[in-house]
Protein backbone atom coordinates (compact mmCIF):
# COMPACT_ATOMS: atom_id res chain seq x y z
CA UNK A 1 0.00 0.00 0.00
CA UNK A 2 1.31 4.03 -0.70
CA UNK A 3 2.24 5.33 2.64
CA UNK A 4 -0.68 7.75 2.26
CA UNK A 5 -2.44 5.77 2.59
CA UNK A 6 -1.25 4.58 5.67
CA UNK A 7 -1.29 7.85 6.65
CA UNK A 8 -4.75 8.95 6.17
CA UNK A 9 -5.99 5.94 8.30
CA UNK A 10 -3.50 6.79 10.86
CA UNK A 11 -3.97 10.68 11.38
CA UNK A 12 -7.68 9.09 12.59
CA UNK A 13 -6.58 8.02 15.80
CA UNK A 14 -3.54 10.75 15.99
CA UNK A 15 -4.85 12.66 18.78
CA UNK A 16 -6.99 10.52 21.02
CA UNK A 17 -5.31 10.70 24.28
CA UNK A 18 -1.91 12.66 23.03
CA UNK A 19 -0.55 15.09 25.80
CA UNK A 20 1.22 18.03 26.05
CA UNK A 21 4.56 16.13 26.19
CA UNK A 22 3.71 15.03 22.75
CA UNK A 23 2.84 10.91 23.81
CA UNK A 24 -0.34 9.45 24.99
CA UNK A 25 -2.26 8.80 27.99
CA UNK A 26 -4.59 5.78 26.96
CA UNK A 27 -5.34 3.32 30.17
CA UNK A 28 -7.28 1.33 29.80
CA UNK A 29 -11.39 1.91 30.07
CA UNK A 30 -10.24 5.54 29.83
CA UNK A 31 -12.06 8.10 28.02
CA UNK A 32 -9.35 7.79 25.36
CA UNK A 33 -9.69 3.72 25.40
CA UNK A 34 -13.11 3.93 24.90
CA UNK A 35 -13.08 6.27 22.24
CA UNK A 36 -10.68 4.01 20.59
CA UNK A 37 -12.79 1.41 20.73
CA UNK A 38 -15.70 3.45 19.49
CA UNK A 39 -13.85 4.55 16.23
CA UNK A 40 -12.26 0.59 16.28
CA UNK A 41 -16.17 -0.10 16.10
CA UNK A 42 -16.72 2.67 13.68
CA UNK A 43 -14.08 0.91 11.31
CA UNK A 44 -15.47 -2.58 11.34
CA UNK A 45 -18.65 -1.40 10.43
CA UNK A 46 -17.56 0.92 7.53
CA UNK A 47 -15.93 -2.36 6.13
CA UNK A 48 -18.68 -5.10 7.15
CA UNK A 49 -17.29 -6.59 9.88
CA UNK A 50 -18.79 -8.20 12.65
CA UNK A 51 -17.56 -6.89 16.23
CA UNK A 52 -17.73 -8.94 19.33
CA UNK A 53 -16.31 -8.20 22.60
CA UNK A 54 -15.14 -11.59 24.87
CA UNK A 55 -15.82 -12.07 28.96
CA UNK A 56 -12.31 -10.51 29.46
CA UNK A 57 -13.45 -7.20 27.65
CA UNK A 58 -11.19 -7.23 24.46
CA UNK A 59 -12.76 -6.49 21.16
CA UNK A 60 -12.68 -8.38 18.16
CA UNK A 61 -13.79 -7.32 14.35
CA UNK A 62 -14.63 -10.33 12.18
CA UNK A 63 -14.13 -10.86 8.50
CA UNK A 64 -16.15 -13.70 8.31
CA UNK A 65 -15.33 -16.86 5.05
CA UNK A 66 -18.44 -17.74 2.92
CA UNK A 67 -20.72 -19.99 3.82
CA UNK A 68 -19.30 -23.69 2.65
CA UNK A 69 -15.35 -21.92 2.77
CA UNK A 70 -13.38 -24.86 2.94
CA UNK A 71 -11.32 -24.73 5.97
CA UNK A 72 -11.63 -26.01 9.67
CA UNK A 73 -13.49 -22.86 10.75
CA UNK A 74 -10.76 -21.80 13.01
CA UNK A 75 -9.42 -18.47 12.71
CA UNK A 76 -6.88 -16.74 12.07
CA UNK A 77 -6.01 -13.75 14.68
CA UNK A 78 -4.28 -10.46 13.86
CA UNK A 79 -4.07 -7.11 16.03
CA UNK A 80 -2.29 -5.77 19.47
CA UNK A 81 -3.88 -3.08 21.85
CA UNK A 82 -4.83 0.22 22.29
CA UNK A 83 -3.26 0.92 25.84
CA UNK A 84 -0.30 2.68 26.22
CA UNK A 85 2.45 3.36 29.20
CA UNK A 86 1.80 7.16 30.76
CA UNK A 87 3.16 9.23 27.96
CA UNK A 88 4.39 6.45 25.58
CA UNK A 89 4.32 6.45 21.99
CA UNK A 90 2.19 6.82 19.12
CA UNK A 91 3.02 3.55 17.79
CA UNK A 92 3.11 0.42 20.66
CA UNK A 93 -0.33 -1.62 20.04
CA UNK A 94 -2.38 0.69 18.13
CA UNK A 95 -0.37 0.30 15.03
CA UNK A 96 -0.84 -3.40 14.82
CA UNK A 97 -4.86 -2.79 15.19
CA UNK A 98 -4.42 -0.06 12.28
CA UNK A 99 -2.41 -2.24 10.34
CA UNK A 100 -4.97 -5.03 10.46
CA UNK A 101 -7.21 -2.88 9.28
CA UNK A 102 -5.25 -1.49 5.90
CA UNK A 103 -4.32 -5.70 5.49
CA UNK A 104 -7.81 -6.19 5.10
CA UNK A 105 -8.69 -3.31 2.86
CA UNK A 106 -5.76 -4.47 0.78
CA UNK A 107 -7.06 -8.25 0.70
CA UNK A 108 -10.35 -7.55 0.09
CA UNK A 109 -9.37 -5.04 -3.03
CA UNK A 110 -6.91 -8.13 -4.54
CA UNK A 111 -10.36 -9.74 -4.56
CA UNK A 112 -8.60 -12.47 -2.05
CA UNK A 113 -11.80 -14.16 0.16
CA UNK A 114 -10.54 -15.98 3.65
CA UNK A 115 -11.25 -19.96 3.90
CA UNK A 116 -11.74 -19.08 7.80
CA UNK A 117 -12.25 -16.47 10.20
CA UNK A 118 -9.65 -13.36 9.69
CA UNK A 119 -10.12 -11.67 13.31
CA UNK A 120 -8.57 -8.51 14.38
CA UNK A 121 -8.51 -8.36 18.13
CA UNK A 122 -7.88 -4.99 20.37
CA UNK A 123 -6.23 -6.39 23.49
CA UNK A 124 -7.32 -4.94 26.93
CA UNK A 125 -4.71 -3.30 29.34
CA UNK A 126 -1.45 -4.95 27.30
CA UNK A 127 0.70 -2.79 28.94
CA UNK A 128 -0.17 -2.47 32.80
CA UNK A 129 0.09 0.97 32.62
CA UNK A 130 -3.10 1.66 34.84
CA UNK A 131 -3.83 -1.48 36.77
CA UNK A 132 0.22 -2.77 37.24
CA UNK A 133 -0.26 -6.40 35.46
CA UNK A 134 0.78 -6.27 31.83
CA UNK A 135 -0.95 -8.36 29.15
CA UNK A 136 -4.36 -8.89 31.51
CA UNK A 137 -6.83 -9.27 29.09
CA UNK A 138 -4.74 -12.24 27.23
CA UNK A 139 -3.89 -13.54 30.40
CA UNK A 140 -7.23 -14.02 31.75
CA UNK A 141 -7.94 -15.56 28.66
CA UNK A 142 -5.18 -18.23 28.69
CA UNK A 143 -6.02 -18.74 32.35
CA UNK A 144 -2.56 -17.04 33.49
CA UNK A 145 -3.70 -15.08 36.29
CA UNK A 146 -6.84 -15.57 38.72
CA UNK A 147 -10.00 -13.63 37.67
CA UNK A 148 -10.27 -12.22 41.59
CA UNK A 149 -7.18 -11.10 41.57
CA UNK A 150 -7.78 -9.43 38.42
CA UNK A 151 -10.86 -7.60 39.23
CA UNK A 152 -9.37 -6.42 42.72
CA UNK A 153 -6.13 -4.92 41.05
CA UNK A 154 -6.50 -0.97 41.63
CA UNK A 155 -5.02 2.24 39.77
CA UNK A 156 -3.37 5.13 41.34
CA UNK A 157 -6.89 6.58 42.50
CA UNK A 158 -7.94 3.20 44.00
CA UNK A 159 -10.18 2.42 41.45
CA UNK A 160 -10.29 -1.10 41.09
CA UNK A 161 -10.28 -3.27 37.75
CA UNK A 162 -13.60 -4.44 38.26
CA UNK A 163 -15.10 -0.73 39.06
CA UNK A 164 -13.52 0.69 35.76
CA UNK A 165 -14.51 -2.36 33.43
CA UNK A 166 -18.57 -1.82 34.74
CA UNK A 167 -18.28 2.11 34.43
CA UNK A 168 -17.59 1.42 30.72
CA UNK A 169 -20.53 -0.74 30.27
CA UNK A 170 -18.74 -4.39 30.61
CA UNK A 171 -19.30 -6.83 33.02
CA UNK A 172 -16.89 -7.89 35.20
CA UNK A 173 -18.15 -10.63 36.79
CA UNK A 174 -17.25 -12.73 33.28
CA UNK A 175 -13.53 -12.43 33.65
CA UNK A 176 -11.81 -15.48 33.17
CA UNK A 177 -10.60 -18.19 31.04
CA UNK A 178 -11.64 -18.40 27.45
CA UNK A 179 -10.27 -22.44 26.48
CA UNK A 180 -13.21 -22.41 23.44
CA UNK A 181 -11.87 -19.20 21.98
CA UNK A 182 -8.27 -20.21 21.98
CA UNK A 183 -9.50 -23.53 20.49
CA UNK A 184 -10.77 -21.77 17.70
CA UNK A 185 -7.53 -20.06 16.74
CA UNK A 186 -5.51 -21.45 14.26
CA UNK A 187 -2.68 -18.42 14.27
CA UNK A 188 -1.92 -15.75 15.92
CA UNK A 189 0.16 -12.66 14.62
CA UNK A 190 0.53 -9.82 15.82
CA UNK A 191 2.02 -6.66 13.93
CA UNK A 192 4.23 -4.17 16.49
CA UNK A 193 6.85 -1.40 16.50
CA UNK A 194 10.24 -2.69 16.96
CA UNK A 195 10.97 -1.11 20.08
CA UNK A 196 15.04 -1.50 20.62
CA UNK A 197 17.76 -0.14 17.53
CA UNK A 198 17.52 -3.97 16.34
CA UNK A 199 15.73 -4.15 12.96
CA UNK A 200 17.34 -2.06 9.99
CA UNK A 201 14.78 -3.53 7.02
CA UNK A 202 10.95 -2.30 7.33
CA UNK A 203 9.63 -5.22 8.26
CA UNK A 204 10.99 -8.47 10.57
CA UNK A 205 9.64 -11.17 12.17
CA UNK A 206 9.88 -12.19 15.71
CA UNK A 207 12.29 -14.89 17.50
CA UNK A 208 11.72 -15.15 20.81
CA UNK A 209 10.68 -12.76 23.84
CA UNK A 210 13.13 -12.41 26.72
CA UNK A 211 11.74 -13.92 30.14
CA UNK A 212 10.47 -10.90 32.36
CA UNK A 213 8.86 -10.07 35.20
CA UNK A 214 7.51 -6.91 37.39
CA UNK A 215 8.13 -7.05 41.60
CA UNK A 216 7.14 -4.67 44.13
CA UNK A 217 9.43 -3.41 46.60
CA UNK A 218 8.37 -1.56 49.83
CA UNK A 219 11.36 0.35 51.92
CA UNK A 220 10.37 0.71 55.47
CA UNK A 221 11.81 3.27 57.76
CA UNK A 222 11.12 6.21 60.00
CA UNK A 223 9.79 9.00 58.92
CA UNK A 224 11.60 12.46 61.02
CA UNK A 225 12.15 15.92 61.18
CA UNK A 226 15.18 17.15 57.91
CA UNK A 227 16.89 19.77 60.18
CA UNK A 228 16.56 18.27 63.64
CA UNK A 229 17.36 14.76 63.11
CA UNK A 230 21.54 13.81 63.51
CA UNK A 231 22.66 11.48 60.60
CA UNK A 232 23.60 8.61 62.54
CA UNK A 233 19.66 8.61 64.15
CA UNK A 234 18.20 8.31 60.91
CA UNK A 235 16.26 5.15 59.56
CA UNK A 236 16.10 6.28 56.19
CA UNK A 237 14.26 4.10 53.46
CA UNK A 238 14.82 6.51 50.47
CA UNK A 239 18.91 5.59 51.29
CA UNK A 240 18.42 1.84 50.82
CA UNK A 241 15.71 2.65 47.98
CA UNK A 242 18.73 4.45 46.16
CA UNK A 243 21.34 1.68 46.81
CA UNK A 244 18.68 -0.55 45.54
CA UNK A 245 18.25 1.27 42.43
CA UNK A 246 22.18 0.81 41.84
CA UNK A 247 22.41 -2.59 42.62
CA UNK A 248 19.51 -3.32 39.79
CA UNK A 249 21.79 -2.12 36.95
CA UNK A 250 25.04 -3.74 38.88
CA UNK A 251 23.48 -7.15 38.62
CA UNK A 252 22.43 -6.97 35.41
CA UNK A 253 25.52 -5.83 33.94
CA UNK A 254 26.85 -8.54 35.53
CA UNK A 255 24.72 -11.36 34.59
CA UNK A 256 23.91 -9.80 31.18
CA UNK A 257 20.29 -8.85 31.43
CA UNK A 258 18.15 -5.37 32.12
CA UNK A 259 16.92 -3.82 35.21
CA UNK A 260 15.24 -0.84 35.23
CA UNK A 261 12.97 1.25 38.38
CA UNK A 262 11.07 3.42 36.81
CA UNK A 263 8.15 3.69 39.17
CA UNK A 264 8.71 5.17 42.72
CA UNK A 265 6.21 6.84 45.17
CA UNK A 266 7.65 7.88 48.77
CA UNK A 267 5.47 8.79 52.20
CA UNK A 268 4.97 11.52 52.91
CA UNK A 269 6.81 12.71 49.73
CA UNK A 270 7.74 15.88 51.23
CA UNK A 271 11.18 18.09 51.32
CA UNK A 272 12.02 18.40 54.18
CA UNK A 273 11.03 15.31 55.82
CA UNK A 274 12.84 11.68 56.04
CA UNK A 275 10.63 9.57 54.35
CA UNK A 276 8.69 6.84 56.19
CA UNK A 277 8.27 4.80 53.39
CA UNK A 278 9.82 4.34 49.76
CA UNK A 279 7.30 1.82 47.53
CA UNK A 280 9.35 1.37 43.58
CA UNK A 281 8.59 -1.33 41.13
CA UNK A 282 11.79 -3.40 39.37
CA UNK A 283 11.44 -4.69 35.88
CA UNK A 284 14.05 -7.23 35.29
CA UNK A 285 14.52 -8.58 32.03
CA UNK A 286 17.51 -11.38 30.59
CA UNK A 287 17.92 -13.70 27.35
CA UNK A 288 16.91 -16.39 29.51
CA UNK A 289 15.67 -17.73 32.84
CA UNK A 290 19.36 -18.51 34.74
CA UNK A 291 19.73 -15.34 34.01
CA UNK A 292 16.82 -13.81 34.97
CA UNK A 293 17.06 -15.90 38.40
CA UNK A 294 20.72 -14.44 38.84
CA UNK A 295 20.31 -10.97 38.99
CA UNK A 296 16.85 -11.28 41.09
CA UNK A 297 19.05 -13.55 43.48
CA UNK A 298 21.89 -11.39 43.42
CA UNK A 299 19.83 -8.09 43.88
CA UNK A 300 17.45 -9.35 46.39
CA UNK A 301 20.95 -10.87 48.82
CA UNK A 302 23.09 -6.93 48.30
CA UNK A 303 19.62 -4.81 49.10
CA UNK A 304 18.65 -6.78 52.23
CA UNK A 305 22.51 -6.47 53.57
CA UNK A 306 22.49 -3.31 53.11
CA UNK A 307 18.90 -2.26 54.36
CA UNK A 308 20.60 -4.31 57.93
CA UNK A 309 22.92 -1.99 57.85
CA UNK A 310 20.89 1.13 57.26
CA UNK A 311 17.94 -0.12 59.64
CA UNK A 312 15.41 0.07 57.48
CA UNK A 313 13.20 -2.88 55.89
CA UNK A 314 12.87 -3.91 52.75
CA UNK A 315 10.07 -6.11 51.04
CA UNK A 316 10.16 -7.78 47.29
CA UNK A 317 7.53 -9.46 45.80
CA UNK A 318 6.55 -10.59 42.22
CA UNK A 319 3.19 -8.87 40.50
CA UNK A 320 3.48 -10.60 36.95
CA UNK A 321 6.18 -13.06 35.66
CA UNK A 322 6.28 -13.82 31.97
CA UNK A 323 8.49 -16.93 31.38
CA UNK A 324 10.73 -16.99 27.98
CA UNK A 325 8.76 -16.98 24.61
CA UNK A 326 10.16 -18.81 21.55
CA UNK A 327 8.14 -18.40 18.97
CA UNK A 328 6.55 -21.56 16.45
CA UNK A 329 9.91 -21.99 14.59
CA UNK A 330 8.15 -23.30 11.74
CA UNK A 331 5.21 -20.73 11.58
CA UNK A 332 8.25 -18.35 12.59
CA UNK A 333 10.50 -19.93 9.05
CA UNK A 334 7.52 -19.79 6.76
CA UNK A 335 6.71 -15.76 7.46
CA UNK A 336 10.30 -15.22 7.20
CA UNK A 337 11.10 -16.90 3.69
CA UNK A 338 6.81 -15.37 2.37
CA UNK A 339 8.46 -11.75 3.31
CA UNK A 340 11.70 -12.78 1.20
CA UNK A 341 14.10 -13.63 3.80
CA UNK A 342 13.34 -10.67 6.32
CA UNK A 343 15.30 -11.18 9.70
CA UNK A 344 14.32 -12.78 12.37
CA UNK A 345 15.21 -11.15 15.85
CA UNK A 346 14.55 -11.69 19.80
CA UNK A 347 12.90 -8.80 21.57
CA UNK A 348 13.00 -7.83 24.98
CA UNK A 349 9.69 -6.26 25.13
CA UNK A 350 6.32 -8.09 25.96
CA UNK A 351 3.48 -8.64 24.46
CA UNK A 352 0.18 -10.22 24.24
CA UNK A 353 1.46 -12.45 21.49
CA UNK A 354 4.50 -13.86 23.83
CA UNK A 355 0.70 -14.95 26.32
CA UNK A 356 -0.94 -16.50 23.58
CA UNK A 357 2.06 -18.09 22.20
CA UNK A 358 1.32 -20.69 24.91
CA UNK A 359 -1.61 -21.83 23.73
CA UNK A 360 -1.69 -21.40 19.78
CA UNK A 361 0.88 -21.09 16.93
CA UNK A 362 2.01 -17.66 16.92
CA UNK A 363 4.25 -15.42 15.18
CA UNK A 364 5.15 -11.47 15.39
CA UNK A 365 5.95 -8.62 12.77
CA UNK A 366 7.73 -6.03 13.30
CA UNK A 367 8.05 -2.48 11.89
CA UNK A 368 11.43 -0.54 12.01
CA UNK A 369 11.69 1.91 14.58
CA UNK A 370 14.03 4.71 13.13
CA UNK A 371 14.79 6.18 16.74
CA UNK A 372 14.73 3.05 18.49
CA UNK A 373 12.98 4.84 21.30
CA UNK A 374 9.80 3.00 22.97
CA UNK A 375 7.37 3.86 25.85
CA UNK A 376 8.66 7.47 25.18
CA UNK A 377 7.06 10.58 23.51
CA UNK A 378 10.22 9.64 20.63
CA UNK A 379 9.08 6.34 19.21
CA UNK A 380 8.88 6.61 15.61
CA UNK A 381 7.97 4.89 12.38
CA UNK A 382 7.94 6.11 9.06
CA UNK A 383 5.08 6.00 7.11
CA UNK A 384 6.65 3.70 4.30
CA UNK A 385 7.87 1.37 7.00
CA UNK A 386 4.00 0.71 8.22
CA UNK A 387 2.91 0.76 4.67
CA UNK A 388 5.20 -2.03 4.11
CA UNK A 389 3.88 -3.56 7.07
CA UNK A 390 0.30 -3.21 6.04
CA UNK A 391 1.76 -5.05 2.92
CA UNK A 392 3.48 -8.07 5.08
CA UNK A 393 0.70 -8.71 7.22
CA UNK A 394 -1.84 -8.77 4.39
CA UNK A 395 1.13 -11.27 2.49
CA UNK A 396 0.77 -13.99 5.68
CA UNK A 397 -3.11 -13.43 7.02
CA UNK A 398 -3.82 -14.29 2.60
CA UNK A 399 -1.01 -17.20 3.05
CA UNK A 400 -2.83 -18.31 6.65
CA UNK A 401 -6.40 -18.09 6.10
CA UNK A 402 -6.56 -20.51 3.07
C1 LIG B 1 5.29 -3.89 27.54
O1 LIG B 1 5.27 -3.31 26.48
C2 LIG B 1 6.53 -4.23 28.14
O2 LIG B 1 7.37 -4.87 27.49
O3 LIG B 1 6.73 -3.82 29.26
MN1 LIG C 1 2.81 -3.13 22.75
MN1 LIG D 1 4.56 -1.40 25.40
MN1 LIG E 1 4.15 -4.63 25.30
Amino acid sequence: MDAAGFRRLWDQIAPIGRADSGGYLRFSWSEADLALRAWFDAQAAERGLRTETDRNGNRYAHWDPEPGAAADGRAVLTGSHFDSVPHGGAYDGPLGIVSALLAVDELRAAGFTPARPVVIGAFTEEEGGRFGVPCLGSRLMAGAIDPDRARALTDADGTTFAEAMRAAGADPDALGPDPDRLAATAAFVELHVEQGRALDAPVGVASAIWPHGRWRMDFTGAGDHAGTTRLPDRRDPMLTFAFAVLAARKEARLAGGLATVGRVEAVPNATNAIASRVTAWLDARAPDEAVLAAILAGFESKVCERAARDGTGFAIAPESATPIVEFDAALRDRLADLLGGAPVLPTGAGHDAGVLAAHVPTAMLFVRNPTGVSHAPGEAASDEDCAAGVDALAAVLRELAC
